[in-house]
């Protein structure tokens, strides 16, 4: 570590683990699970999430703890300065690239979606979304906010939205963001079981209609079908699933981890902080959204809408639904502020990767790294809203290809070459429960093998035609160079800095002071 600077650290386990059940419970438990549920044919998608879970999922998040953890005792909280601790390599610093690159791309989309959700607790509230007349009036509202009535609201909740992630940043880890996650995840679930609890005693809510009720919703969903298992789309959705939901491959949990003391356990904290996650995802993400909407617009209307992606279910067809039921108003208000509080807790970690590189490597003061990523979120936010096309583009090679690789990286750099008996002990130290032997194998072989057959499906699948943009309408071409460029500019401006970096090694004989 840096002479004369004491890195922060967690005020406590509890907030801690708050904080990253914060970072992993996102808008993907609440939006993307369903959907992505519900376009891979319910019951089919739940088996490979399962197998995902225990053969990626898990693994990855002790392997992220163990990195940041280990990386934290040296003042590095991103990857560059990690890898160059488990690989005495020039390069390893610059296998660190996608751990910053990842979640600051992801964040410039991802903060713009949580402003939607901002915005639309505020339209609850004030009632205006109760005054919708139909399915059709709520569609053309979300539209009409997404541009077609012109930008001002949307720019608004942006701006506003990327001040409130500025505070929390502003003051720090344990004064900003472990704070923001002791308030904010309790009442994310207090909310969440509201909704649930009023979803589960609906019965059948239209009349004529026995069968939509949200009991055949939850069949829908959990009813196994085990002749779609061969298909591997669904395969390769289920793993992206568990990647986005628990927020590994992305570098941001080992940021988080870095925070920690040498001495504390990482082995039940992480296995906890996936237990809140998929609390939070399969039973309260999964009882939510997909059943309510089978149990008010049948079978059909489920698909139809899940094939719209994951916006129209959150922002068109709730508050529809929401309209229709007794308190709805203020039930939707608690929807979107329940959606805002998995965003906010979530965005904040995902800019804190790029944040703690320019504190860590670069020696910039807390707020100057935080005035600095903050604009850059609002810069480059503005090609997100007006460029049709940039948020898929960028999604699909920071948030769907770049994860893979770069959790194939890391298990790669931290099982084989670091070593799997010094890496076991590295998650096994201080640990609070005994793994099992099997955790050993499942890491040193069946994990990095999954990850790299994803990677090869995942470019035979859809990376040869999205790179050509197959089926790309003529109007979203350039826009999504655009995204191209920008996606190429934040890689070399982070080589050039990851190379000037003065913490970082300059060359082999060279240690940390
Ligand atoms: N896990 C978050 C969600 O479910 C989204 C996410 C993906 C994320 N990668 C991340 C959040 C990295 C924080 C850091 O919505």
């Amino acid at each position: 570590m840096r002479k004369g600077k004491v890195r922060e650290h967690w005020a406590s386990r509890f907030g801690l683990i708050l904080a990253m059940a914060g970072n992993a419970i996102g808008l993907g438990n609440f939006l993307r699970f369903p959907v992505q549920a519900a376009a891979n044919g319910g019951g089919a998608f739940m088996i490979p999430y399962f197998v995902a879970l225990l053969f990626l999922g898990i693994p990855l998040m002790w392997v992220e703890w163990a990195l940041g953890r280990l990386g934290g005792t040296k003042g590095h909280g991103t990857a560059p300065g990690m890898f160059e601790m488990i690989w005495k390599s020039r390069a390893a610093k610059y296998f660190g690239l996608l751990g910053i690159a990842l979640p600051l791309c992801v964040v410039i989309y991802y903060t713009f979606i949580e402003s939607w959700t901002l915005a639309f607790c505020f339209y609850s509230a004030n009632g205006t979304l109760s005054q919708m007349a139909n399915a059709h009036s709520f569609h053309d509202f979300f539209n009409g906010y997404l541009g077609g009535n012109g930008y001002t609201a949307a720019y608004v909740f942006f701006v506003l939205t990327v001040l409130a992630n500025l505070v929390v940043m502003w003051r720090g880890v344990s004064g900003g963001i472990e704070k923001l996650a002791r308030v904010a995840m309790p009442m994310l679930f207090i909310f969440a079981a509201i909704l649930v609890v009023r979803t589960l005693t609906l019965g059948s809510p239209v009349p004529g209609h026995p069968e939509r009720n949200v009991f055949n919703g939850l069949a829908f969903l959990w009813n196994p079908q085990f002749d779609r298992l061969s298909e591997t789309k669904i395969w390769i959705a289920a793993a992206g699933q568990v990647f986005f939901t628990l927020s590994v491959g992305f570098g941001v949990i080992s940021c988080y981890a870095s925070y920690l003391r040498k001495s504390d356990d990482i082995a039940l904290s992480g296995l906890s902080t996936v237990t809140l996650n998929e609390t939070a995802e399969v039973v309260l993400g999964g009882s939510l959204a997909i059943p309510l909407a089978f149990a008010f617009l049948g079978a059909g209307a489920v698909t139809a809408i899940a094939g719209e992606g994951p916006f129209s279910l959150a922002f068109v067809t709730m508050p529809l639904i929401f309209k229709g039921m007794p308190f709805g108003q203020l039930l939707s208000t608690i929807w979107f502020t329940l959606l805002f509080f998995a965003g906010i807790t979530s965005s904040v970690a995902l800019a804190q990767a790029a944040i703690a590189f320019m504190e860590d490597e670069i020696g910039w003061s807390r707020q100057k790294a935080v005035g600095a990523i903050s604009f850059v979120i609002f810069a480059c936010g503005n090609l997100v809203m007006f460029g049709p096309g940039v948020l898929g583009e960028i999604d699909f090679w920071a948030g769907t290809i770049g994860i893979v690789i770069f959790a194939l990286i890391e298990v790669i750099l931290f099982i084989w070459i670091f070593g799997a008996d010094k890496a076991w002990a590295e998650i096994n130290a201080g640990a609070d429960i005994k793994l099992p032997r099997i955790v050993y194998y499942v890491l040193k072989y069946i994990t990095p093998i999954y990850l790299a057959a994803l990677v090869v499906a995942w470019t035979a699948q859809d990376g040869i035609s999205v790179a050509l943009m197959k089926g790309v309408s003529a109007g979203e071409v350039p826009w999504r160079w655009g995204a191209r460029l920008l996606i190429a500019v934040i890689l070399g401006a982070l080589i050039i800095l990851i190379r000037r970096s003065r913490h970082l090694k300059k060359d082999e004989a060279h240690s940390h002071g």
